[in-house]
């Protein structure tokens, strides 16, 4: 008997057949991004580096006005690597996962000055740079200098497992998926064929409702001749999140400026600013030791409501305070003037906190 891996290649899956038929499509159907190099045109290294780290675990809509802004700013790897880490985060600040803004200026710094501003074209010297994963350092190899590399995001992640109809669940099944992208990259135009295989995903082969009948590999697609295609790729069950709870504390002076403390370098938020934040427990701390937690004696009022943000592993819920105070009292951290707040390393989070404290729609009293 013999027995098929259930993503076993079909004639119809012949990987030549498959990249010319995506590269075809491809040439009519590109999706104008502004990273992306025309037709004919030589893509620029720093720019393909600077929006593979922007695009981790970011949508290209929220991505657009960053990249813009990053390389009208710096518009080369040397003018990066010459501007200080805090003016990179300040510019990074909404973009969220903090740590790509630290790798992204080590990664500068390294390719400044010890590669001669050059950026290594093999995806194992690639990764070797801070913050390029084995995801980002194919994208780069491939879209940057055409290696033959796959280029395995989430999008191409999807279409790869309905292609070959492959039934095991993420996140087990990425090294399989990467392996069968793989095996389909062309010898010419990997680059091509890496932001095809994104495309596809994210315009024909969507998760919910793909559009089968525009895609170019209907007629080759496992998945859909099993009309199975909407239920892959199946996914593992998501933990729960924890919910975490705390209070923030937001001080501000008789001309407006605000009060933040800056986060230690290492762990969530790395080096960006915040108001005083207390601990995070699993409920809200009560008054009197919320008023222990604040950073200096003041009249601290209460808002109404919380603050909620997701991170990655947890839910946190925050109560917001508020003082305003005449002199700036004796505490760390430093006051920030209006003007200043909006340029500043401050996190969404940070922003939603500033904005609760303030928000005329809570009005006082507090409890
Ligand atoms: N997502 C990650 N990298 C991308 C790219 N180069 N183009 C479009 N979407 C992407």
């Amino acid at each position: 008997m013999i027995l098929t891996m259930p993503h076993m290649r079909e004639p119809r899956q012949n990987p030549h057949v498959a990249a010319a038929g995506l590269l075809a499509w491809y040439d009519a159907n590109r999706r104008v991004l502004p990273w992306r190099a025309m037709p004919g045109e030589m893509p620029d290294p720093y720019r393909v580096w600077l929006s593979e780290v922007m695009l981790q675990q970011t949508t290209v809509a929220a991505v657009a006005g960053y990249y813009r802004e990053f390389t009208n700013r710096w518009p080369c790897v040397d003018a990066l690597a010459a501007a200080s880490l805090d003016e990179v985060r300040g510019a990074w600040a909404g973009l969220g996962y903090y740590a790509r803004a630290r790798n992204l200026h080590e990664t500068a710094q390294m390719v400044a000055h010890e590669h001669g501003g050059r950026f290594p074209s093999s995806a194992a010297a690639l990764r070797r740079l801070p913050g390029v994963g084995p995801y980002t350092a194919g994208a780069i190899a491939a879209i940057a200098f055409d290696e033959r590399e796959a280029a395995v995001d989430a999008n191409a992640e999807r279409v790869i497992a309905r292609f070959f109809a492959v039934e095991e669940p993420l996140p087990r099944s990425k090294p399989t998926l990467r392996n069968l992208a793989q095996s389909l990259v062309p010898a010419r135009r990997a680059g091509d064929f890496a932001q095809a295989l994104m495309d596809l995903g994210a315009t024909v082969c969507t998760p919910k409702r793909p559009s089968c009948s525009r895609c170019p590999w209907k007629k080759n697609c496992r998945a859909f001749s099993l009309g199975i295609e909407e239920s892959l790729p199946r996914k593992a069950p998501r933990r729960v999140r924890p919910l975490r709870r705390g209070a923030a504390f937001v001080a501000r002076d008789r001309n407006g400026a605000i009060l933040l403390v800056k986060r230690p370098e290492k762990g969530l938020l790395g080096g960006m600013l915040q108001p005083p934040l207390g601990p995070w427990s699993a409920s809200f701390p009560r008054r009197s030791d919320a008023l222990k937690q604040a950073p200096f004696r003041a009249e601290w009022r209460r808002r109404p409501g919380v603050v909620s943000h997701g991170f990655t592993h947890f839910e946190l819920e925050l109560e917001v305070w508020r003082a305003e105070v005449r002199a700036r009292g004796g505490s760390t951290g430093s006051w920030l003037a209006p003007h200043a707040l909006a340029t500043a390393a401050l996190p969404t989070l940070m922003r939603k906190i500033i904005a609760h404290a303030f928000d005329p729609e809570f009005a006082q009293p507090a409890r």
